[in-house]
């Protein structure tokens, strides 16, 4: 009944497709370790879980899913899905992600070695989507000498200059 029992992988693991392999160091499932940190100038500092899911099927694109949690009432928070794609034979990175606050955007950059540094290009939002507007995203992704994720993101919005949002590390689990 479901489609993904077809997928090969249901009876073995998919073959990584080379055009993702400078991606790799990405792949799996993680859990901040310590907890996340929040910070903008609009808002009082806060902590949060995250849990992140980065996988393939095969094909020359990158899965991922960020679920966000309260760090005391394990309420969730920020959630976003969506995929990495590389352009072949370069190093250049495309990331489009769907959120649950509403926006749709497209980042673009560049891999190099472990870390992967992007830039919105498009961000589309809902026609009540909660104020003030994000109008640009900056990320950083890397993997730090003791083999942890480390993102760190940061935003410009209608009323202040790009200024960094969150910084989190996440161990393997
Ligand atoms: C607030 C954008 C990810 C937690 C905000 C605000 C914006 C924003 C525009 C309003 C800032 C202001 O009032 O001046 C984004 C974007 C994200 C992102 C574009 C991803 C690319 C996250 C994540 C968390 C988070 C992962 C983790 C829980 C919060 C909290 C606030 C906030 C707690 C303040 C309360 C609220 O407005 O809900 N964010 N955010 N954000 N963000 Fe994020």
């Amino acid at each position: 009944p479901y489609l993904s029992s077809l997928l090969p992988f249901s009876r073995e693991p998919p073959t990584m497709n080379p055009v993702v392999e400078p991606l790799s160091w990405m792949l799996g499932t993680w859990l901040s370790d310590p907890p996340g940190a929040g910070t903008f100038p609009t808002l009082q500092p806060f902590q949060y879980l995250e849990e992140v899911c980065i996988s393939h099927v095969g094909q020359p694109v990158l899965n991922f899913s960020f679920n966000a949690f309260h760090p005391d009432t394990r309420k969730p928070m920020h959630r976003e899905c969506g995929f990495i794609r590389l352009k072949p034979d370069t190093n250049k990175v495309a990331f489009v992600s769907a959120q649950n606050t509403g926006i749709v955007e497209v980042e673009e950059g560049e891999v190099n070695g472990q870390e992967l540094c992007i830039t919105s290009h498009s961000i589309a939002r809902i026609s009540f989507a909660k104020e003030p507007h994000v109008e640009q995203i900056t990320r950083k992704f890397r993997l730090n000498s003791e083999g942890k994720l480390e993102q760190t993101v940061s935003m410009a919005t209608t009323t202040q200059p790009m200024t960094q949002h969150l910084h989190i590390t996440y161990k393997r689990v």
